[in-house]
């Protein structure tokens, strides 16, 4: 296993945080430390800005700013110091969520997203991102019967399907780092094509 950073990405509902544990478990499996974590979040200051992001509202380039002002947390504080003492790190949610969210569904520049990025990640990239990739029908009923909705979660079917497609043009551009899982399988069916690709990394 070489890939050592990874990050799962797709809609909201789609089903990343279902399959954590049994990634966990996996690395685990190999005898290494695994740092699980999240964004927005992951540090104390970063959970705080989470609150703010998932409930306030904000001008779209606000948002982009916070995500990286966290982001910037999240790298020096939990990210870097856990890849170089040779864990594994799993993150739910990483940069690809800022383009898709902020620039396909709100219109962000993508070359402001980029400066941020190269600013604050200097170069960090994940090794591997697991895409959950749900028809937006699909993400909006699991959505309905699991709890109640944050900011993102209110919006419109028109602003979840920019997300999808933006996350499906970042895979296909980046192909040797995205596996984009077909997440609108039964959570069996899911949980086996997580394990294949864990397995196979
Ligand atoms: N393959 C599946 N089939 C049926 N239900 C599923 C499947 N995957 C997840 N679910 C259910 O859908 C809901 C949302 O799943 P989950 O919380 O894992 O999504 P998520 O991608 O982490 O969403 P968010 O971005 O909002 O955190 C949960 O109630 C979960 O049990
Ligand atoms: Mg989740």
């Amino acid at each position: 296993m070489t890939a050592k950073f990874i990050t799962l990405e797709g809609m909201d509902g789609a089903g990343k945080s279902t399959h954590i544990p049994t990634i966990i478990e996996m690395l685990k499996a190999h005898g290494r430390e695994v740092v699980s974590t999240r964004e927005p979040g992951g540090t104390p200051l970063g959970e705080r800005l989470r609150e703010l992001l998932l409930h306030e509202a904000m001008h779209a380039e606000t948002e982009t700013l916070l995500m990286f002002a966290a982001r910037r947390e999240h790298i020096a504080n939990v990210i870097v110091p856990a890849l170089a003492r040779g864990a594994y790190v799993l993150s739910d949610r990483f940069t690809d969520a800022t383009f898709a969210y902020q620039s396909g569904a709100k219109g962000v520049p993508a070359d402001k997203i980029e400066i941020l990025e190269q600013w604050v990640q200097e170069g960090l990239q994940p090794d591997l991102t697991l895409l959950f990739d749900v028809p937006v029908e699909v993400s909006i009923a699991r959505l309905a019967g699991a709890r109640s909705p944050d900011k993102f979660e209110r919006e419109s079917v028109d602003f979840f399907t920019k997300i999808r497609n933006a996350y499906l043009e970042r895979a296909s551009k980046n192909p040797q780092r995205f596996r984009v899982i077909d997440a609108s399988k039964s959570l069996e069916e899911v949980a086996e094509m997580v394990k294949y690709i864990i397995a196979t990394i």
